[in-house]
């Protein structure tokens, strides 16, 4: 297997702190932030300091293992119940990366299968859980980016959107494993990245990470798939996921909905990359996917518009639903799936 090596590392646990690469100060600058209460965790969640559907898994995973910490030194007795009012704070901190809640799940059913042993051997075995969910989260990236890279030729030109790289994971990535794999395997690929408004994750994330990594990158702005694929430029698409359903709806970043439907019409495939945890067996299709909308203030400063009588409003939806129908394949940790696959391996 090729070893990839990346100049910058998204999430590391360290003497029971949880340390992650600020994003939001991304590119301007490489900070590191240091985590050692489990509330700030949400905080850093909800406001993409750590974001990517497989990276905030992880981080909840740790998160709950900062409030372990806590519990255990604070109140020894009411851990089982603290414990539970923190897993599910830590959850609902954002809605459509199924991941999230996988790995809070994850942690509490072990928390409860061990409930009758003494609290610090299962703070123990949940700060151990967490760390194999990180390392799992590495492996998962490089079976999806071995299988994927078979899919690329020599000379393809890749177009991605938002950020399903080693910034959106504890690996190499998604999409970008994809990506990594084949152009280190000595491919040589055209990659375009979309600048992925309102937050940019495309322009600040997505090209910064490449580029470190010595990889070359062409920025598009979103308006411009149509533009680049019908000259000729792109023969396929990879995107990653924050929810699948059942039947292969796939919930990621607003505006890979029009991407798909753009990539229908030129006859490009279309492929959407993910590990297992991202397919959520509660959801049958995408109606079941909750759909994160965010603040307006990530779109427009209304501070700026003064002395107007009408009132601006703002529709921010962080995510939508590509149809199973305009997907050619889902690149996982079990191979390349048809929609039709799913069920059979993952329920
Ligand atoms: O709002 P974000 O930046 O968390 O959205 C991220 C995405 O949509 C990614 O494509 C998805 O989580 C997959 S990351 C491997």
């Amino acid at each position: 297997m090729l070893t990839i090596d990346l100049p910058f590392r998204t999430i590391e646990w360290k003497d029971r702190r949880l340390i992650l690469l600020n994003q939001q100060a991304l590119p301007e600058k490489l900070e590191y932030l240091e985590y050692t209460d489990y509330r700030k965790v949400i905080g850093a969640i909800k406001d993409l300091t750590v974001r990517g559907a497989p990276a905030i898994g992880v981080a909840a995973a740790y998160a709950l293992s900062l409030a372990s910490a806590e519990f255990l030194e604070s109140v020894g007795k009411g851990y089982f119940k603290l414990m539970k009012k923190a897993s599910e704070e830590i959850a609902d901190a954002r809605p459509t990366a199924v991941n999230l809640r996988w790995a809070v799940e994850r942690i509490t059913g072990l928390i409860k299968e061990n409930a009758d042993k003494p609290a610090e051997e299962i703070d123990k075995l949940v700060v151990r859980e967490a760390k194999t969910i990180e390392r799992e989260d590495v492996e998962l990236c490089q079976k999806i980016g071995e299988y994927g890279a078979g899919l690329i030729n020599n000379g393809d030109g890749v177009l991605t959107h938002c950020n399903a790289g080693a910034l959106a994971t504890a690996g190499i990535g998604t999409a970008l494993g994809v990506i990594y794999t084949a152009a280190f395997s000595g491919k040589n690929i055209r990659i375009y990245s979309g600048e992925t408004r309102p937050v940019d994750q495309g322009r600040r994330l997505t090209v910064w990470e490449l580029a470190a990594s010595g990889l070359d990158v062409a920025l598009i702005c979103d308006n411009m798939v149509a533009s680049l694929l019908s000259a000729g430029k792109v023969d396929k698409v990879i995107v990653g996921a924050d929810r699948i359903a059942l039947n292969g709806d796939t919930a990621n970043k607003i505006g890979t909905l029009n991407i798909a439907i753009i990539a229908k019409n030129y006859g490009v495939p279309f492929y959407v990359a993910a590990p297992y945890s991202t397919f959520d067996k509660r959801a049958k299709d995408g109606n079941d996917i909750p759909i994160e909308f965010r603040s307006g203030k990530e779109i427009v400063n209304k501070e700026k518009y003064e002395g107007i009588k009408g009132r601006i409003d703002v529709y921010n939806p962080a995510f939508d639903i590509t149809p199973s129908d305009l997907i050619s394949g889902f690149i996982t940790d079990k191979g390349i799936l048809n929609a039709g696959d799913i069920s059979a391996k993952f329920v």
